[in-house]
């Protein structure tokens, strides 16, 4: 079986979804940890009322100790998933854990990817140019944003009256269905 440790800096609604998926396909992995770097974020109320156990990281011990790499050690983590972490991932990690680390972005990659291409930021630029279809991208972290290989996309229409607040909603529909089953195959394979 493998362990997975979510890093999440938001609401962790994709968070809590592969948490209940993997808590009904426990032969394949579990989540053993989240990491954040926001004490009051959602997500930290999450694992709590789920009984995981987390970590909150600052900015100094995230890119200057290895403190959480012995942590990631230490729970025998397999697969980091980032699920609305907004830090670049540092080169220790990277190296540590080489294809092993994963993101979803909330938009159709190439496109709409790179520094500040977060949350309604990049719905809104989706919507300023006018595309016909969003969607999502699982990829592979590497050490610069959005960059690293696509393992899946999956896309949505969208109508020409949709609002970012729409369109976000289109695609987190498709993060909450795609998401943790991708992580299973990926963890299969
Ligand atoms: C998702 O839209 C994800 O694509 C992006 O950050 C958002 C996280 O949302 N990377 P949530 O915290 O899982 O609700």
């Amino acid at each position: 079986m493998k362990k997975i440790a979510i890093f999440a800096s938001g609401r962790g609604s994709n968070a809590a979804k592969i948490v209940d998926f993997f808590n009904h396909n426990q032969n394949v992995a579990s989540v053993e940890l989240i990491v954040s770097n926001k004490k009051d974020a959602l997500v930290l109320e999450m694992a709590k009322e789920k009984g995981i156990r987390y970590q909150i990281v600052n900015r100094q011990g995230f890119y200057q100790t290895k403190d959480l790499l012995n942590l990631l050690y230490k729970y025998e983590i397999d697969l980091i998933v980032l699920a609305g972490f907004l830090w670049l991932v540092p080169k220790y990690l990277i190296e540590a854990f080489q294809a092993n680390i994963i993101n979803i972005h909330p938009a159709l990659l190439p496109k709409f990817g790179g520094k500040g291409m977060y949350g309604m930021n990049v719905h809104k630029a989706v919507k300023a140019a006018g595309e016909k279809e969003s969607g999502i991208t699982i990829h592979y972290v590497n050490e610069a944003y959005d960059e690293g290989n696509i393992i899946f996309q999956a896309s949505c229409r969208l109508e020409k009256d949709d609002t970012p607040e729409d369109i976000a909603l289109k695609v987190q529909q498709l993060e909450h269905v795609h998401f943790a089953p991708q992580i299973a195959k990926l963890l299969q394979e």
